[in-house]
């Protein structure tokens, strides 16, 4: 496999620019914000950003309302902001990848204006119409409880128009050949500008067909295969991100057999999963969802990520186990959201607990894929649940102890500042914390600069480990002549486990502990036997340190 994929040993950081750093002192983030920022990032040792989106839009859904793909929303800069950004980000090292929301436009899109005033506007067919209201115009919400209908009826045009999310979204007609060729033509913009690819939006409902007829939408997976073609003509190395909480069974329709389709997918299933271990201390289920999820293309790759900016979904869990996750994480009602996920960020669900928090993280940074953060998680920043929907989860990063957290010079920042409370600014900032050698933000630092010294975990081959314990995970990963271990305690209380590396013909009985003193020898039976504290967590190289002399060349 050609060493070049870039995403296989990546550390992923998503932001938005509107809660990022306000420059211009109007109250929202900015691409001369973010620009000063870069340094920071850079620090942090991420390699990549993932941006959301940021393309003009009334921001009824945080950008994901896109009324023209072609400019920079005003309030964020302009143009060559953007360029003079993703050049900065190029200049330290640092890939930019961007949201591609192409499953729908904003209802305000001239495309859309066009089409509901014009019944013979070439856009009327860019987008799906019904004269009737289609039977099912109830079903299928993906954001039940807010959204009402999927179907609603436009008093220009009169007639029903199609939006899988909020009636403000109308779904674009994916399958028409010139909406197609436009959504090529927005890729190859965007990749003009300076960015390594996409991660794109909602895709099971980009490629499904849509229409007043359709009760189940049929993938049209050849589609991807199309966009990965043309990405690919235009910069070798860019990639594709896809947003697809899908089956496991579906999987490789995704990535394609012959890895053809999507470099990457986030793993939804090992998320879900992974907050029940959490939650229940038992892995047993995140064990079958990394094994549902272990095939992939050679050049296919997972994101891993704990939360992002949309609530934690759990539908795909058990009644039970979701209930159990609800009860552990987010039990008040206010805490829940379209009956399905919690909307909180990490660090309140785990109560703070450092123990916790760091036990998920580094389980983020060493489960099977590429670690995506959320901006910040390396603070342990938390959230406001008086804000509505998932925008609780979406307030300004927390700079420093000055006023609005150094966000901004803005005394009203549009979306408010976390002042008050233990994750207020002055308690969690980054400038306290840098300070400090203990704190979140230097132990996230630490971490990044050793997972990106262990490429097992994104490229190799993992197994799990028999540790007798359900609360125990063990794994090992294998690569290049070379292997590394991680154990990971769910449970409260401490757990001695008995477990052998599993690796035939090889002298590998010394597990070199790569984050403290702590090494394990195994006795003569090739049995290790390790004491975790509660929540505790190891990070070993099987062997020695000599592992890079080691190492072969495929
Ligand atoms: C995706 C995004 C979400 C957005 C939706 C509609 O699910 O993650 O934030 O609301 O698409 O574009
Ligand atoms: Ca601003």
């Amino acid at each position: 496999m050609i060493k070049d994929l870039w995403y296989k040993n990546a550390v992923f950081y998503c932001l938005s620019v509107g809660t990022f750093m306000d420059a211009n002192a109007d109250g929202i983030g900015d691409f001369q914000g973010l620009m000063r920022r870069l340094d920071y990032l850079h620090g942090l040792g991420v390699t990549a950003i993932w941006l959301m989106p940021f393309q003009k839009s009334p921001g009824k859904d945080d950008g994901y309302d896109i009324c023209d793909y072609y400019a920079v929303n005003p309030a964020f800069g302009s143009l060559g902001d953007f360029v003079e950004f993703t050049h900065g980000a190029a200049q330290r090292g640092i890939r930019v990848i961007i949201d591609l929301v192409v499953n729908h436009t904003s209802i305000e899109h001239p495309w859309f204006q066009e089409a509901r005033r014009d019944p013979n506007s070439k856009y009327r067919d860019w987008y799906i119409w019904s004269k009737k209201r289609p039977p099912h115009a109830e079903e299928g919400m993906v954001f039940p409880g807010v959204q009402k209908a999927t179907w609603s009826r436009d008093p220009v045009a009169k007639q029903w128009y199609f939006h899988r999310f909020y009636k403000f979204q109308p779904d674009l007609n994916t399958s028409h050949p010139d909406v197609q060729a436009e959504i090529l033509k927005i890729m190859g913009f965007w990749i003009q500008l300076g960015v390594s690819g996409f991660r794109m939006d909602a895709v099971p409902f980009v490629i499904g067909t849509k229409g007043a007829d359709v009760r189940k939408p049929r993938e049209q997976y050849d589609m991807l295969r199309s966009l990965r073609e043309f990405l690919q003509w235009r910069v070798g190395d860019s990639i594709i991100l896809a947003e697809a909480n899908v089956l496991p069974r579906t999987d490789m329709q995704y990535f394609g057999d012959d890895g053809d389709r999507m470099h990457m997918m986030f793993n939804f299933q090992v998320n879900q999963n992974l907050f029940y271990a959490l939650a229940a201390a038992d892995t047993r289920p995140l064990v079958k969802a990394m094994k549902k999820t272990e095939q992939r293309p050679a050049s296919g790759q997972w994101g891993i990520f704990l939360r992002n900016h949309d609530e934690l979904d759990l539908g795909r869990l058990t009644k039970k186990q979701r209930q159990r996750v609800f009860d552990a994480f987010g039990p008040n009602p206010e805490d829940q959201l379209y009956n399905r996920g919690i909307r909180r960020r990490l660090a309140p669900m785990l109560n703070g607990d450092r123990r916790r928090l760091e036990l998920a993280y580094s389980l983020m940074f060493t489960l099977p894929g590429t670690p995506v953060l959320r901006y910040g998680d390396e603070l342990a920043m938390g959230d406001d649940l008086s804000l509505p929907e998932r925008t609780g989860c979406r307030t300004p990063m927390q700079w420093s102890t000055e006023p609005n957290g150094g966000f901004t010079k803005n005394g009203k920042p549009v979306v408010p500042v976390i002042s008050d409370g233990p994750y207020g600014y002055p308690h969690v900032n980054a400038a306290d914390q840098r300070r400090d050698p203990q704190s979140m933000l230097n132990w996230t630092e630490r971490i990044i600069r050793m997972r990106k010294e262990v490429p097992e975990i994104g490229w190799g081959e993992f197994e799990i480990l028999k540790t007798g314990d359900q609360a125990v995970l063990a794994i090992r990963y294998d690569w290049r002549n070379n292997s590394v271990l991680f154990l990971h305690n769910f449970a409260e209380e401490p757990r001695e486990i008995e477990f052998s590396e599993g690796i035939k013909d090889r002298m590998g009985n010394l597990l070199v502990n790569l984050l403290s003193e702590e090494h394990s020898q195994a006795d003569k039976n090739g049995r290790h036997r390790v004491c975790l504290e509660g929540y505790g967590y190891r990070w070993y190289r099987v062997g020695g340190l000599d592992y890079l002399l080691k190492r072969s060349k495929t």
